[in-house]
C-alpha cells in the first residue's frame, strides 16, 4: 500500500501502461483496455520461478513487476533514460516487488553495458527493435546475455508478406511516431531471430486495425507480433543455411558486435515453456503459422492481457 503523497506524486504524470496505485485508482494509460499486450501473454508461459530476468524498455515496469511477482530470482529493468525513474519507484511500492534499474542509453552493445550482471535465463525484447536505427547491432548486443537454452520474448511491428525484406517508415507512411524507422518482414523476422541463434517456439500475431489509426496503413498487411524464442546452439542442423553458418565466422559486422566468447561461455538455463508451442529443435516458421486463430489477436476483454495492471496481477 502506498501513502496519499507518493499517489499525488504521480497519479496526474503521464503514464505508458494504465496501473492500479491504490484500489480502484487507475493511471490513465496509452492504449485502450481492449489493445493486446503480446508479450504479457507470451511471457505468461514462462516458468520464471528462480530465473534472472532482463527487460528492455521498461517504462515504467509493468513488465519486471510481472517477473518478480512470477518469483525470478532477480530483475533488470532498463530505458534509454530513467524517464520513468519517479513513476517506476511508485509502482514498486504499490506492488510490493524489488528490482534494479540499468540506464543503457541507446540500445547497442548491450553485451557490453549489461556484463557486470553475466547472464540471463530470460530477456524480454519487445517494443524496440523498431525504434533503432540498426535492430540487426541491437540483436548482436542482447543475444550474448542469454543463458544456453534460456528464452527470449521478441515482438516488433511487421508486414506480413512472403520476402525477407524492412520497409522504412518513409515520411512517416507507417507511423508518424518520430522514434519509429523499420518494420520487418514476417520471414525476415523469423530468418533474423535463427541468424542469431534464436529458434522461434511460439508466437501471436496483433493486426493493424482501424481501431488504432496512429498505426494503421490501409491496404497494408502490418501488425505487432511477438515471439519466444528458444536459445540454440549450433547442433542437430540448427543453422538457418551455409551462408549464415560462414557469415557467423567471417563477417566483420557479426564478429565484432556479437560476443561470441560470451555467448559461448553462458551457462545452461533450466527455464521452462508452458505453452504449447511448438516441438522445439527446429521451431516454427512464422510465416507459415500465422494465420492460425488461435495465434491472432485483435483485441482482448481480459485486461490481464492488456497493458493495465491490477494489485491483484500475479502474471
Ligand atoms: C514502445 S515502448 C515499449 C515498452 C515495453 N518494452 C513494452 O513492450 O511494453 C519503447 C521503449 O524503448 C525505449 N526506447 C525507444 N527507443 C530507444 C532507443 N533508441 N534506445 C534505447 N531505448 C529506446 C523507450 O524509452 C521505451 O522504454
Amino acid at each position: 500500500m502506498i501513502s496519499q503523497e507518493q499517489l499525488a506524486s504521480v497519479i496526474n504524470d503521464w503514464w505508458y501502461y494504465s496501473v492500479e496505485l491504490a484500489p480502484g485508482v487507475v493511471t490513465k494509460g496509452a492504449d485502450t483496455p481492449r489493445t493486446p499486450m503480446l508479450p504479457r501473454m507470451m511471457m505468461r508461459n514462462c516458468d520464471l520461478a528462480g530465473m534472472a530476468c532482463l527487460d528492455i524498455g521498461s517504462m515504467e515496469g509493468l513488465i519486471p513487476a510481472l517477473m518478480a511477482r512470477k518469483g525470478a530470482s532477480r530483475v533488470v529493468a532498463t530505458d534509454a533514460i530513467p524517464h520513468c525513474a519517479k513513476k517506476m519507484d511508485v509502482l514498486k511500492a504499490a506492488y510490493g516487488v524489488q528490482f534494479d534499474f540499468h540506464q543503457i542509453g541507446l540500445i547497442y552493445d548491450l553485451s557490453t553495458k549489461l556484463a557486470p550482471y553475466g547472464g540471463f535465463d530470460f530477456i524480454n525484447l519487445s517494443g524496440v527493435l523498431y525504434h533503432v536505427f540498426s535492430p540487426m547491432h541491437v540483436l548482436a548486443g542482447v543475444r550474448p546475455l542469454l543463458k544456453k537454452n534460456g528464452l527470449m520474448v521478441v515482438s516488433t511491428n511487421v508486414i506480413k508478406r512472403g520476402d525477407h525484406t524492412l520497409t522504412f517508415n518513409h515520411q512517416g507512411s507507417l507511423q508518424r511516431e518520430l522514434n519509429t524507422f523499420w518494420y520487418h518482414s514476417v520471414p525476415m523476422l523469423d530468418y533474423l531471430l535463427r541468424t542469431f541463434k534464436l529458434v522461434p517456439i511460439d508466437f501471436l500475431f496483433c493486426p493493424h486495425t482501424e481501431v488504432n489509426p496512429n498505426n494503421f496503413v490501409p491496404g497494408l498487411p502490418s501488425g505487432y507480433m511477438s515471439v519466444v524464442c528458444r536459445a540454440t546452439d549450433d547442433v542437430d542442423g540448427n543453422e538457418p543455411d551455409a551462408w549464415t553458418a560462414h557469415m557467423r565466422r567471417a563477417s566483420w559486422e557479426y564478429i565484432g558486435l556479437c560476443n561470441n566468447a560470451m555467448l559461448d561461455a553462458q551457462p545452461v538455463s533450466q527455464i521452462r515453456y508452458t505453452g504449447a508451442g511448438a516441438p522445439e529443435a527446429r521451431g516454427l516458421s512464422l510465416m507459415e503459422h500465422i494465420d492460425e486463430p488461435h495465434r491472432i489477436v485483435a483485441t482482448v476483454d481480459d485486461p490481464q492481457n492488456s497493458q493495465t495492471l491490477r494489485l491483484g496481477d500475479l502474471s
